[in-house]
C-alpha cells in the first residue's frame, strides 16, 4: 500500500500539470514532461488508428490477435523513437505484461478516486523520484472498446473465444462506458542522457 501523503502529492501535481494545456498559462514547460506527453499521445493515437483499421478491414476477431501482437510492438517502437519508456497498464489487465508496477498501481488508485468523484480521467499526472520522471494519463472506456472489454455477456462469442485462447487469465472484461480502463504511462530517465531540467 502506498502512503496517503503520496496520493495527495500526486493529486496536486495533476492540477499543476493540467495547467500546461492552457495556452495562457505561464507555467514553464518541462522538456522531459513534454517528451513524455508526446510519446504517450503517439502511442494512444497509433494504437487507436491501427485498431480501427484492423476492425474495419478484417473484423473484431482478427483484431484481437492483431492487438496482442501489435500493441507491445508499437509501444516498443514509440519508446525507442522518443528515448522514453511508454506503455499501458490497468488494475484489470488483459496481458500480464501490463501488470501495474508500484507507482502505476498508486496512480491507478488516485485516478479511480478522481473518476468516482465524477472527474475526467483524461488528465496527466507526473511525479519524480530517483532521477526518473513518471507520467500517466487516464484512459476512459468508449463505445467501441466494449466489443472486447465490455460485460462478458455482451461480447460476441467468437470474440470472447479469441480472447480466452490468447489470454486465459484475462481480467479486462466487465467494463462500462466511461469507466477508467487504465493508464497510458511514460518513464523518462533524468540521468546524464536526459534533457536538462530548467
Ligand atoms: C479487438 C478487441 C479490442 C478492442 C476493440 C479494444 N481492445 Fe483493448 N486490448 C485488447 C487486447 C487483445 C489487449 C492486450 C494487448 C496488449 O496490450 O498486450 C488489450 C489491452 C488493452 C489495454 C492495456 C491493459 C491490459 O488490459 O492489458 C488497455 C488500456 C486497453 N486495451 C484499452 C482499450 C480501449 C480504451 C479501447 C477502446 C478505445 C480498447 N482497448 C479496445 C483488445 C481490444
Amino acid at each position: 500500500m502506498m502512503p496517503a501523503r503520496w496520493t495527495s502529492a500526486l493529486l496536486i501535481r495533476m492540477f499543476a500539470v493540467a495547467a500546461i494545456a492552457d495556452p495562457v498559462a505561464t507555467t514553464p514547460v518541462d522538456p522531459n514532461l513534454q517528451r513524455a506527453q508526446t510519446a504517450m499521445a503517439e502511442l494512444g493515437q497509433t494504437l487507436r488508428t491501427a485498431l480501427q483499421e484492423k476492425i474495419a478491414n478484417d473484423g473484431v476477431v482478427a483484431a484481437v490477435t492483431f492487438c496482442a501482437d501489435e500493441a507491445p510492438r508499437i509501444a516498443a517502437e514509440v519508446s525507442e523513437k522518443h528515448g522514453v519508456t511508454v506503455g499501458r497498464t490497468s488494475v484489470r489487465h488483459r496481458s500480464a505484461a501490463n501488470t501495474p508496477s508500484d507507482w502505476q498501481r498508486a496512480t491507478l488508485d488516485a485516478f479511480a478516486t478522481r473518476v468516482a468523484n465524477g472527474e475526467d480521467p483524461a488528465v496527466v499526472a507526473s511525479t519524480e523520484s530517483n532521477a526518473v520522471l513518471r507520467v500517466a494519463k487516464g484512459i476512459k472506456v468508449e463505445a467501441p472498446c466494449l466489443m472486447c472489454h465490455g460485460p462478458k455477456d455482451s461480447i460476441a462469442p467468437d470474440v470472447a473465444q479469441a480472447i480466452t485462447a490468447k489470454y486465459p487469465a484475462d481480467l479486462a472484461t466487465g467494463f462500462r462506458l466511461g469507466d477508467l480502463r487504465g493508464l497510458i504511462w511514460a518513464e523518462v530517465s533524468l540521468g546524464a542522457t536526459g534533457v536538462d531540467r530548467p
